[in-house]
């Protein structure tokens, strides 16, 4: 049995984007006016969600291509970025109270696209104070990947890192957050358009990959980590260029998009498995494929650093909740060319009294609404 607050407590019905089987976005989501509302199981919080942020994951699991590793019971609620205000708890949870303020990656259960959504508590974490909820959606999944693999790249005080990818979701963090551990050298690689945006979240340098190869501008093996957020063969064989000798390559993804077979995936565990191998020979270069297992422990230390003003959101495309909206986001962000994150919003910061403190990058490519 949930306890809700009785003045406030949420209708049976919602409105929703409901994906009905697997496919492209524009062809599987609807919306519905009357999804039905679900009490929270006992370990769960009922979140009324203010803003969802979008993800690689959102399209890959619409589109089933992990459909052999997790399979999605229809109907589905996609996003699972998001941010809200409590409006009920289960039984067992202890961590939080109607009216709280939280944000959350729903790693299994999506919901970002509805009014309410149900969160394991061990998923959710306090919104920070100091950002917006449109801000607060955006942070989950992408910060937590990027401070854990900042972590299993043993990035820390007086490192010298490497972040491929600077200007995207995972790699807008992997900058901010390898400056805010300690690191003294953060290169980012992006588009020669976006130099600018990485280098306003503290990057030391840019490396133009549409025109110079990493190695051609970091000419010595002076690198610690490499933190690859891009994927595909050429970044572990550039990244062997510029790693000092017992130097990590941490890659969040794999050498070839698209559909996971039962080929593809012994591909992938059989180039995994020859890639760690050899990092027990020669200048033992590390490999280290990282899978984000969400959790409040990593995002609550992902929030601190944005309490202190050490990590800042930075959202590119803003979109209205609703068939459109969801849609368009979804299909923005398949494009591959998002520039910070890109986010939905069911209730705007407006309507609360909380509009978003950091700027919205409107140069490079990405749309301010
Ligand atoms: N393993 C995990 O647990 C995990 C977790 C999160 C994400 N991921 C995966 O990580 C990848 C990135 O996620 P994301 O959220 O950061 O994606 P995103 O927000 O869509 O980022 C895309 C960014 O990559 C840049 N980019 C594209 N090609 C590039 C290249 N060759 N070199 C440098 N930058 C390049 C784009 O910039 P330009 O437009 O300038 O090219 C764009 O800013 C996705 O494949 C996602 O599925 C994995």
């Amino acid at each position: 049995m949930a306890r809700a607050l009785t003045n406030t407590s949420p209708p049976s019905v919602q409105r929703a984007i409901v994906q009905s089987r697997y496919g492209e976005a524009g062809d599987v989501l609807s919306f519905s006016a009357s999804h039905p509302v679900t009490p929270p199981s006992p370990t769960q919080v009922q979140v009324r969600v203010h803003a969802a942020s979008i993800n690689p994951i959102d399209w890959q699991m619409i589109e089933g291509n992990r459909s052999l590793l997790v399979s999605r019971p229809f109907p589905f609620v996609p996003l699972f970025d998001l941010a809200g205000v409590v409006v009920a708890v289960g039984d067992a949870v202890t961590r939080f109270k109607v009216g709280d303020a939280v944000h959350a990656d729903n790693k299994k259960d999506g919901g970002g696209a509805s009014e309410f959504a149900n969160v394991e508590q061990d998923l959710v974490s306090p919104k920070p104070e100091s950002v917006s909820f449109a801000e607060a959606a955006a942070i989950p999944l992408a910060a937590q990947t990027a401070l854990l693999a900042l972590e299993k790249g043993g990035v820390g005080e007086g490192s010298r890192v490497c972040v491929v990818g600077a200007s995207g979701g995972v790699g807008s963090f992997a900058v901010q957050i390898a400056k805010a551990l300690g690191a003294a050298h953060v290169v980012g690689v992006c588009s020669g358009k976006n130099e600018w945006f990485v280098r306003s979240l503290g990057a030391d340098a840019t490396i133009d990959y549409t025109s110079t190869k990493p190695h051609e501008a970091i000419r010595d093996r002076s690198m610690h980590a490499v933190i690859d957020s891009v994927g595909g063969r050429e970044q572990w064989v550039e990244a062997q260029k510029i790693l000092k000798p017992g130097g990590k390559f941490v890659t969040i993804s794999r050498d070839e998009d698209g559909k996971v077979t039962v080929g593809s995936a012994l591909s992938m565990i059989w180039t995994i498995l020859g890639r760690k191998l050899g990092s027990f020979v020669g200048d033992r270069i590390g490999y280290v494929p990282v899978f984000l297992d969400a959790s409040h422990g990593l995002l609550d230390r992902v929030d601190e650093m944005v309490e202190a003003g050490k990590v800042e959101v930075h959202l590119g495309a803003r979109y209205e909740f609703g068939l459109e909206g969801v849609v368009g986001a979804i299909e923005q962000g398949k494009m591959g060319r998002t520039v910070g994150k890109s986010v939905v919003e069911l209730v705007p910061d407006e309507a609360t009294g909380r509009t978003s403190a950091s700027r919205v990058v409107s140069e490079g490519g990405a749309h301010g609404r």
